[in-house]
Parts: structure tokens; sequence; C-alpha cells
């Protein structure tokens, strides 16, 4: 039977890893039907709009999106899409895995990354206060974290660990200065690790110590449950450990919706060369195949992916290849006929 889903090209490479993604689920029998919808800059230039309401309808029907970056201008403009489309469907937990693929210097990495989603600093209660003539003398950002949000995402993550056989989580935070903002959010994590005593291990990283203990030794890792500024950083970390942008997907997580993507931005430096690194959005789409059941499905999109880097050595430019994304589209979906 055909799972609707609505997918989103997005902005800059979007289109193209899109595109990819999308040939590679047809050969190997993906179960989705996709519904296109604009976002993003896409979305301005077709109907004025970054997140247009027909996206929005198409979302909340189908409870099932696989999208492409969206660009976010800095500064003014509008607010990032991504983000008000984690609010809108309150999509409170972001899963983002870091397996080695590729062999470089970093060897037998396997860390998953859960990031709180919609809170933290990302509430983005900012504001300037005059003094003098100057109007933004000064600057203000307020986060907020809730207890009941925390104790969500830390049972979100414990519930992970469970279902995929991992056996310890560090707490990323920043206790000793950010006391209530980030405290709250260890205290709740520690709250709801008891009930798993003896199924999952706990521990805690203040984020700077964590920051150079993942680039020091990163096997002593399982899995990393952050807050949400936090966990933005050291998934580009961890992303980086294992290949870069190019190699990192990611789940947003509600209770009715998810929303798959990859790490990585809309790359305005290479958009249109036809050369980016599909990978990212092909192990997001195996994501969404885990999240409806198609275990078997994903195992078969991670096996071919790595069988066409590791056994037919083709790779894109990022992974130190000479693939454009459409040849190694094509050695993929050679392995799947
Ligand atoms: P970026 O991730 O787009 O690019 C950073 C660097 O990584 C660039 O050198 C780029 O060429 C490279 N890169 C990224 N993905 C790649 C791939 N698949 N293959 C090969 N190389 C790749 O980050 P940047 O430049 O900071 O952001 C560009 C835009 O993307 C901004 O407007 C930003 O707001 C937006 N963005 C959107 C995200 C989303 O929709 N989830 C996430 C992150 C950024
Ligand atoms: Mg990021």
């Amino acid at each position: 039977t055909q799972i609707p889903a609505t997918l989103i090209p997005g902005d800059g490479i979007g289109p193209e890893v899109v595109d990819a993604t999308v040939q590679v689920l047809a050969a190997l029998g993906s179960p989705f039907s996709w519904d296109i919808q604009q976002a993003g800059m896409a979305g301005v230039n077709s109907c004025g709009d970054p997140l247009p309401a027909a996206t929005l309808s198409s979302i909340r029907e189908n409870k099932l999106a696989l999208k492409g970056p969206l660009t976010t201008p800095v500064g003014g403009g509008f607010r990032s899409s991504n983000v008000r489309l984690r609010e809108e469907f309150q999509l409170y937990a972001n899963v983002r895995p870091a397996r080695t693929i590729v062999p470089g210097r970093f060897e037998d990495i396997d860390v998953v990354l859960i990031r709180e989603n919609i809170g933290g600093f990302y509430v983005a209660h900012e504001y300037y206060i005059p003094v003098g003539d100057d109007p933004r003398a000064v600057a203000v950002s307020t986060g907020i974290n809730t207890r009941e949000a925390c104790k969500k995402i830390a049972r979100f993550a414990f519930e992970y660990a469970v279902k995929n056989g991992r056996k310890k989580i560090t707490v990323v935070h920043k206790a000793n200065i950010l006391k209530a903002l980030t405290g709250i959010f260890l205290e709740a994590a520690r709250e709801v690790a008891r009930e798993y005593e003896g199924k999952v291990q706990m521990n805690d990283m203040i984020v700077d110590a964590c920051a150079m203990q993942l680039v020091l030794n990163p096997w002593q890792f399982d899995m990393l449950l952050c807050t949400n500024l936090f966990g933005d950083i050291l998934s580009d970390q961890l992303a980086g450990l294992v290949g870069g942008l190019g190699m990192a997907p990611g789940a947003n997580i509600g209770d009715d919706v998810a929303i798959f993507e990859a790490v990585h931005g809309s790359a305005p430096d290479i958009a249109g060369k036809g050369i980016a690194n599909p990978i990212s959005l092909l192990l997001a789409a195996g994501q969404m195949l885990d999240h409806v059941g198609h275990d078997d499905l994903a195992l078969r999109l991670r096996t071919v992916i790595n069988d066409t880097i590791n056994k037919d050595h083709i790779a894109t430019g990022d992974l130190k290849g000479k693939a454009s994304t459409q040849e190694f589209t094509d050695a993929i979906v050679r392995r799947l006929g």
C-alpha cells in the first residue's frame, strides 16, 4: 500500500539531492507517494510566502514529509522556515545519527544525537534596548525550557535507546553557567533516567568539555542528549567526524507529524553545479522508512550506499571522489537493479 508524504525540494542544492533521493527510493520500491510542495525561497518565489498554506496543510494531512534545505537570510528578512515548521507541528525531537561510512580520520563512529528541537534559545525572544541615540545599544535573548518539555525529550531519548539497543546516554549541558535554562534539562534527564535504571546508563558532560571529547575520543559516546542550541552545534561537529555535512541526516519528530531532512543547508556555493552529495538526504529517507516500519528497506538503502562507496569506490567531490550527483545516484540505482 502507498503511503502519502509531502515532498519539499527546497532551495540551493535541495532540488538536486531531493531528485537523487526520489530516484533511489523509486528503484528501492519505496511505499511513498509524493505530494510536491514549495517552501523557503522557492516558496517566496512561487507564491510570496516562505511557508505557503498549501505546504502546511499537505504536511498536516500526510503527517509525513521529506524536505530539502531551506535558505534563511541572515539578520533581517523572514524567520527561519525550519524553526517555524518545528514549532507549527511541535516536532520536539531531532534525531541525528552519525555513522562512519567512509573510513577516514575517524573509523567506526556510531553516535546518535538527540536534540531538543523547539525550546531553549530557539524560541528567539530577542529584542534591543536603546541607549542614548543608539536604538540597538543592548541586545537581549531569552531562552525557555519547561520541565515538561525537558522530561518529554529525555523520555524520547531513553525510549529510543531501548528500542535501538543503545546502552548509554550522555546529557550535554552548561548547568554551571546557564544554571536555570540548562540545569532544568539535566535535572529532568536525571529524573527520567531513574525509570530506565539497569537498562540504559546516563552520564552528563558540560558542552565545552563534550566538544573536546568528541574529537579526542568519540568512541566513548553512544547517544548524546542536548538542548536545542548545543545540539545544533554538536551535530555539525559529529557530521564532521564522519565525513562532513554530506553524510548527516536528521529526523524531526513530533507526536503527530515527522519531517525528515539533511542536517546541511542549501549550500549556495555549490548549488546548480550538480556535484552535491545526496547521502545526507538518502539517509534521512532511510530514517523515514524506519519511521513507517519498513526497516527492511531502510537497511537495504544503507547497505547499497555503503557498497557504492566502499566496493564500487564511487563518491562525490566532498568525499574526494569524482562522481557528479547524478553519476553517484546512477551507481546506487544500478546496485538496486
Ligand atoms: P550549508 O550546510 O549549506 O553549507 C556548508 C558547507 O558544506 C558549504 O561549503 C557546502 O558546499 C557544504 N555542503 C553542504 N551540504 C553539502 C552536500 N550535500 N554535498 C557537498 N557539500 C555540502 O551551510 P550554510 O552555508 O551555513 O547555509 C546555507 C543556507 O542554508 C543558509 O540560508 C542557512 O540558513 C540554510 N540552512 C538550512 C538548513 C535546513 O533547511 N535544514 C540547515 C542549515 C542551514
Ligand atoms: Mg544546524
